[in-house]
């Protein structure tokens, strides 16, 4: 089947105005992916060949947008909204290039699943001209019906099109579409706007085809891939769906998770084998966690690394370009930030380290602060290997902490420390005998006479 050629028009021109956003509605996300995003990669999955994206509200963000999560598709512009049948001639020019097989999906449909569309081609394969996505469910209401006789499918109704019979069929149009890439121009072109709605419905190719004694199909997918997301609601019910599907895959992968419900991936999130991962954790985009991991409750990471053997948190936030190598360990109230933590380093408390080097072993006591910023520019501190860091000292960048240096504790530095130097960066304690007790019979006298 992969060596029949194969273009996928995805339908994303819709405007979405339920979804009461400045944002198109394709490219609101799910798992920190955009839903259109979702559909692509699916479509690469299914090994479904070129992309033709039919835009129109939104068009130049959507095409921007596409160029990260679907780089190489072309994009159409439907300039008026005249239905499904009318925005897949869009891409008219694609398709006229002669392919095998032409799949036709929405850009707001992310759940659509990798056997559904593989289902459709295969029905290609096997030799149908039009092959059809249904769904069964017992609120048919809005869904397009299909119509079948015996194993063909007759027509597909649209809910303000049908008779009060037709309206009671439970198996829908889930909305995706496979069309043989030699009959598809010449079915969409047959297809006219004779219906309640006055639009040009893509739907009307099953009964075109079916009249010109072509061979349509349909087959049954799961209701996650025919669902559509109208509104926030529908979003929210869309990444839950999403979330539980890839904690399952998580944890059937070798993942140990307390308390499933309560962590959240990202569409790109990579865990290893015998990590365990405590409750109330969030993973944003870009990150990558190695084996023998704990990631500890209450944690928040994004665009960072965990290596093999390292723990964080609990309380940890690791924000984008945190690396924390093997063994590593980063404890409660931490937030790292672009800076590599060598294997076996440790910041166990309440520090926040940015634009910085944490050589391997160094030790960082609690309340260490990288000063990076001078509210223009960002500023490197480089803590060698072994360095020893006092608790509640700032290291105000650009610094050197040498190898095994020590800084004592309560120092503000300001200028770099050799290797195996003890730095002071604080006032020298000085202690005058009975001047406590002065001051206390003092303070009180003066309490006495105010009455
Ligand atoms: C469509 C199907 C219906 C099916 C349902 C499944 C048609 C005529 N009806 O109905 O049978 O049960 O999906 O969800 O196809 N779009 C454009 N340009 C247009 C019109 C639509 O790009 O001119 C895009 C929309 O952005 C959307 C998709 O096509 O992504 C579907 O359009 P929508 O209006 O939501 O169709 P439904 O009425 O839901
Ligand atoms: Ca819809």
């Amino acid at each position: 089947m992969s060596e029949r050629t194969c273009l996928s028009v995805i339908l994303a021109a819709g405007e979405g105005t339920r979804m009461k956003s400045a944002t198109p509605k394709v490219l609101h996300k799910i798992a920190g992916l955009e839903m259109l995003g979702h559909v692509t990669r699916a479509l690469d999955a299914a090994g479904a060949g070129d992309k033709a994206l039919v835009v129109g509200h939104g068009a130049e963000a959507v095409s921007r947008a596409a160029e990260g999560f679907a780089p190489g598709a072309e994009t159409f512009i439907q300039a008026e909204r005249l239905g499904t049948g009318h925005a897949v001639l869009a891409a008219r020019a694609a398709i006229a290039r002669g392919y095998d097989d032409v799949l036709v999906t929405f850009g707001d449909t992310p759940l659509i699943s990798l056997d559904a569309l593989a289902a459709l081609r295969a029905g290609l394969a096997a030799g149908a001209d039009v092959v059809v996505m249904g769904f069964r469910t017992e609120r048919p209401t809005g869904y397009g019906r299909l119509i079948e006789d015996g194993d063909a499918l007759v027509a597909i109704r649209e809910e303000k099109d049908c008779s009060d019979e037709e309206r009671r069929i439970t198996f829908c149009n889930g909305g995706a579409m496979a069309l043989a890439g030699s009959r598809a121009l010449e079915l969409l072109d047959a297809i006219g706007n004779d219906n309640a709605k006055g639009e040009y419905y893509l739907t009307d190719a099953v009964e075109i085809a079916a009249g010109r004694g072509l061979t349509v199909r349909a087959i049954e997918a799961d209701y996650e891939s025919a669902l559509g997301i109208n509104n926030r609601a529908e979003l929210a019910g869309a990444e839950t769906i999403w979330q539980n599907r890839r904690r399952r895959t998580v944890m059937l992968d070798g993942v140990t998770m307390i308390d499933p419900q309560t962590v959240y991936f990202s569409h790109d999130t990579v865990i290893g084998r015998d990590t365990v991962i405590e409750p109330n954790v969030f993973f944003g985009p870009g990150v990558t966690v190695g084996e023998n991991v704990t990631i500890r409750a209450s944690s928040h990471l994004e665009e960072a690394r965990v290596d093999e053997g390292a723990s964080v948190g609990p309380f940890a936030r690791l924000r984008p370009g945190a690396e924390i190598m093997e063994g590593a360990k980063i404890g409660n109230f931490v937030e790292i930030k672009k800076t590599r933590v060598e294997p076996g380093a440790k910041v166990p408390h309440l520090s926040y380290v940015g634009d910085a080097r944490v050589g391997a072993k160094a030790n960082l006591g609690a309340g260490t602060i990288t000063c990076n910023y001078d509210g223009f520019s960002k500023h490197f501190t480089d803590i060698e290997p072994g360095a020893f860091i006092g608790t509640n000292s700032a290291l105000v960048a650009p610094l050197t902490i040498g190898a095994g240096a020590y800084v004592a504790s309560g120092s503000v530095i300001t200028e770099s420390v050799p290797a195996d130097a003890l730095a002071f960066g604080r006032a020298r304690q000085s202690n005058r005998a009975g001047l406590g007790k002065r001051l206390r019979d003092r303070l009180a006298a003066i309490k006495a006479r105010r009455g």
